[in-house]
């Protein structure tokens, strides 16, 4: 009965055939939603490895650009991940784009029926839907500069670019809309596709957990490049390279080549 109230109250009763690209394409954004908040996961500790030292953030780098596996650095390597993820990114954000309200009389409905329900997974529906659509501007201008200067990754061209660019605002409000729109979007997967099979409460529980941990660690994280940043800016633009590379014809010519 309720089904049927359902169906006719969405308008779909006159159809001739059930359409089932509504849920695939539900499919594919959650598909590409969750290679993104995975791939978010590697990102972090990659990135985090400055904490551990501008060595370590230095050989990560390297090691993206072939330098272990081929003797040399390639930095067009790093450009064909970025592009690859780009792809994923625009892909998520075009079926994700569906289902944002649509005019201003749209948005004043979802408003007033989130206010009006005061149910938590309604509201978080909203803040994904919000920091979603920072991330269209903030995650689009990040992959931008990574495709296209991936040279520019290292500790020092890093801390350079997050201090004396100025970028730091800019990685703080993209790090804080990224960390609540991954942990929300994974805790709404698991309630929409039942794995984990875990009770709501705990589900919850997870969820702000990864929040807290990876804001946490994303907070160290900046504040690690923007003091190098600072203690660099006499030096703006020259590259890193550890003492023990100095050695190697590849490596003497720094992050830059
Ligand atoms: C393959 C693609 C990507 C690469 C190579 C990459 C690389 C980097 C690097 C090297 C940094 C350190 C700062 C800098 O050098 O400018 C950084 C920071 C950051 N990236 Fe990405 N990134 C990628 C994709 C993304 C995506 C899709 C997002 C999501 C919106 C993202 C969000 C962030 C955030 C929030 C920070 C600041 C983290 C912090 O300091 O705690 N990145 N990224």
């Amino acid at each position: 009965m309720l089904y049927e109230t359902v169906v006719v109250q969405a308008g779909l009763a006159d159809l001739a055939a059930k359409n089932r690209w509504p849920a695939r394409l539900d499919i594919l954004q959650s598909g590409t939603g969750l290679f993104l908040a995975l791939f978010m996961w590697g990102h972090m500790a990659f990135v985090s490895t400055i904490l551990l030292g501008e060595p370590a953030m230095w050989a990560v780098t390297k090691f993206f650009e072939g330098y272990f596996i081929f003797g040399g650095s390639h930095p067009w390597l790093v450009s064909c991940v970025v592009g690859f993820v780009a792809l994923v990114f625009v892909a998520h954000a075009f079926l994700a784009v569906r289902k944002f309200p649509g005019n201003y009389r749209q948005f004043r409905v979802i408003l007033a029926h989130s206010r009006a329900m005061r149910h938590e997974d309604t509201t978080l529906w909203a803040w994904q839907a919000g920091t979603g659509f920072l991330l269209f501007f903030f995650a689009s201008a990040h992959l931008y500069q990574m495709f296209v200067w991936p040279q520019n990754i290292g500790p020092y061209a890093s801390s350079d670019r997050v201090w004396s660019d100025g970028l730091w605002p800019f990685y703080l409000t993209m790090l804080l809309a990224v960390e609540l729109h991954g942990s929300i979007g994974l805790y709404r997967l698991a309630v929409k596709w039942g794995w984990p099979d875990a009770p709501r409460a705990l589900l919850k529980k997870l969820k702000w957990g990864l929040t807290a941990f990876f804001l946490v660690l994303g907070l160290a994280t900046l504040g690690a490049y923007m003091k190098i940043g600072f203690a660099h800016r006499a030096q703006y633009g020259e590259r890193y390279t550890p003492v023990w590379a100095l050695d190697s014809q590849d490596a003497r010519q720094g992050e830059a080549r």
